[in-house]
């Protein structure tokens, strides 16, 4: 039908099923009234509602001397499996607004991590939404108009746009390909697989603040591909550098895109099939005591660098735990290790509380206060 629900145990737009678009912004407040920011959670909230039922914002009435509620862009587009998920930052739980006896425990900036150099500016923020849906301007409206709810409330930090979702979040989706032109989500958790999920994703007991039981930390990465060095390289270094065949999304050790790594195989002149610095090796569970995160990222593009000439884009790094350190933990590891390294480059961050999904009688406000 096009309608992912809204309300329910998890958010939507996490387990729900990856959509082809995406587009991502961070928010900071800028009222010091809180009565004002839960005045307009909730205003959000129903304008969000009425978005992935593929309705317009409530409340026009046609009026002729004031501006429409809604902008109006998609009108006459399908709801396209829209799904709007939001996110607090750890910046939101300081003294503005009474909210540090509510912050979840794990939610502090993220330590220094190996080889990066993060924009400060286009990082982090107090509040963030993931809109995702079939159509770009299905999500675009949908961040457009809140930020547009949200005028005097909450100012944009930074906005991202993402194409091809580079993850598949269940099997029952064919693995898509990101701009290195690899299958991506091969072994990404299956968001369908409700034990997993529990195990990995869904913050749980072991979390003091009940209000976020059920939701989970999201880690957003934007992570630059150097597309033209990537673009000059050959095949068999290609497909080293991940530990994966480029055409099937094989592991060397194997003929077919699902077939289980053998990480121990050894070639005729003793050294690992899957070499010891690819991708999939550093990032795998069985070599990170069964460590797993879901991903959902998606490709992006800034267009041309002015000064070089070359083409801008890579990964916009999407992820969704139950504590940060799962990301931490794998990527001191990738920082360091990764054969990746020398064709990307992290320049931006977030790290967000995505709280659990709303019941029937709560709104985005009365859940955070
Ligand atoms: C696996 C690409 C960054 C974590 C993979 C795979 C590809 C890939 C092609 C193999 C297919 C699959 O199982 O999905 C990339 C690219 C990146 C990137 C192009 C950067 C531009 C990261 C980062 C993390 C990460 C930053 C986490 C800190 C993982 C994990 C797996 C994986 C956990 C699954 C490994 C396994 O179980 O076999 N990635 N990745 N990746 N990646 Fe990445």
């Amino acid at each position: 039908s096009q309608i992912v629900d809204f309300r329910g145990t998890h958010q939507a737009g996490i387990a729900t099923p990856a959509q082809d678009r995406l587009c991502f912004a961070a928010f900071d407040v800028t009222t010091t009234d809180r009565t004002q920011l839960e005045a307009m959670l909730g205003t959000w909230t129903f304008a969000a509602e009425a978005m992935t039922k593929g309705r317009t914002v409530p409340g026009d009435a046609g009026d002729l001397e004031s501006p429409p509620n809604d902008t109006g862009e998609a009108e006459g587009l399908k709801p396209g499996n829209l799904t709007i998920t939001i996110g607090y930052g750890a910046s939101l739980f300081d003294s503005r607004f009474g909210l540090a006896a509510r912050r979840p425990t794990l939610l502090k900036p993220l330590p220094q991590l190996p080889k990066e150099d993060l924009d400060p500016g286009s990082s982090d923020g107090d509040i963030c939404v993931q809109a995702c849906a079939d159509d770009p301007q299905v999500a675009f409206h949908a961040i457009r108009n809140l930020r547009r709810l949200g005028t005097g409330v909450v100012t944009p930090r930074w906005m991202e746009l993402g194409f091809g979702r580079t993850a598949s979040t269940s099997p029952a989706q064919a693995t898509p390909r990101n701009l290195m032109g690899f299958k991506d989500g091969t072994r990404n958790i299956d968001a369908r697989d409700a034990a997993v999920m529990g195990q990995h994703v869904w913050i749980g007991t072991e979390e003091p603040q009940h209000w976020v039981r059920g939701g989970s930390y999201l880690v957003s990465r934007k992570i630059r591909m150097l597309l033209e060095q990537w673009d000059r390289d050959n095949l068999n270094d290609q497909q080293n550098v991940f530990g994966r065949t480029k055409a099937t999304g094989a592991p060397l050790t194997g003929t077919k895109e699902f077939d289980t790594p053998n990480f121990s195989a050894k070639d005729a002149s003793g050294e690992t099939v899957i070499p010891m610095d690819s991708h999939v090796r550093l990032a795998a569970p069985e070599n990170n005591q069964g460590l797993r995160i879901l991903r959902r990222g998606y490709s992006y593009t800034d267009g041309i660098d002015p000064v070089t000439a070359q083409l801008v884009g890579g990964l916009f790094f999407l992820a969704y735990m139950k504590s940060p350190d799962q990301f931490v933990t794998l990527q001191r590891i990738l920082g360091r290790h990764d054969a990746l390294n020398e064709y990307i480059k992290h320049v931006s961050g977030g790290l967000f509380v995505t709280p659990p999904g709303l019941p029937a009688d709560k709104d985005w406000g009365s859940q955070l206060f």
